[in-house]
């Protein structure tokens, strides 16, 4: 689902005549628009899911709307594990003119190994990584931080795609909470 949360008025803007006005929706990781791949590489979570190959089991009540999505980038086949050395992603095609990602991050370094390596493009163009090693803190867990940002977009259709590992790249775990973009409402009547 998708809520309109803040709404900011710039003054003045293009004529006398035209309010432009940014509107930031925030989509949640549960909402159909964003397309996950490769099929079966995400695991839909919630408080009611048991999912008993995660092993990340933050609390679902520092989730935005209870819910997120868990990937797990392995270099190497474990043997019980799909998609071996192949990156995950996450991909959002919104209207606006910014875009922000907002994840949970394990702290401990087993089981589950909450290292971090995402990569970010937008249109296909490589924007930014979030890199970060494990802290190594047992039973802990980040909220709501944001991984990734973009804000100088030209105002129009994009398509964000959030990539969880690369090709011979470290372990990397991704719980994706919401993501939110900035809609551009030019209002000529005002
Ligand atoms: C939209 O949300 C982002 C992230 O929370 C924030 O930095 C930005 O100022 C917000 N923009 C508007 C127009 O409210
Ligand atoms: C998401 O984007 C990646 C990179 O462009 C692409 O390989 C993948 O097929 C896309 N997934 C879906 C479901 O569109
Ligand atoms: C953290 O958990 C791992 C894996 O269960 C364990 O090997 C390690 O001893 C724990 N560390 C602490 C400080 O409890
Ligand atoms: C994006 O939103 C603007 C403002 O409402 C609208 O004028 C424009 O047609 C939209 N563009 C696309 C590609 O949907
Ligand atoms: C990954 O590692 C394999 C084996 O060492 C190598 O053949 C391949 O070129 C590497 N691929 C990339 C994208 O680095």
């Amino acid at each position: 689902m998708r809520s309109f949360l803040w709404l900011t008025i710039l003054l003045p803007s293009l004529t006398q005549n035209t309010l432009c006005i940014l509107i930031n929706v925030t989509v949640d990781d549960s909402d159909h628009s964003i397309l996950y791949s490769p099929a079966g590489a995400w695991n839909v979570r919630n408080a009611a899911s048991s999912c008993s190959a995660c092993t990340a089991q933050p609390d679902p009540t520092k989730m935005v709307l209870g819910t997120w999505h868990d990937s797990t980038f392995r270099p190497i086949d474990g043997g019980t594990h799909d998609n071996p050395n192949t990156p995950l992603f996450a991909n959002l095609t919104f209207n606006g003119s910014a875009v922000y990602v907002f994840c949970a991050l394990a702290e401990s370094a087993i089981s589950p190994d909450g290292n971090s390596d995402m990569a970010f493009y937008v249109d296909g163009q490589f924007m930014d990584s979030f890199v970060k090693p494990a802290l190594g803190i047992n039973n802990s867990y980040e909220y709501q931080l944001p991984v990734f940002s973009a804000h100088s977009l030209a105002p129009g259709e994009h398509t964000l795609v959030l990539q969880n590992g690369h090709v011979n790249g470290t372990q990397s775990l991704v719980l994706l909470d919401y993501i939110v973009y900035t809609y551009v409402l030019i209002d000529t009547s005002a």
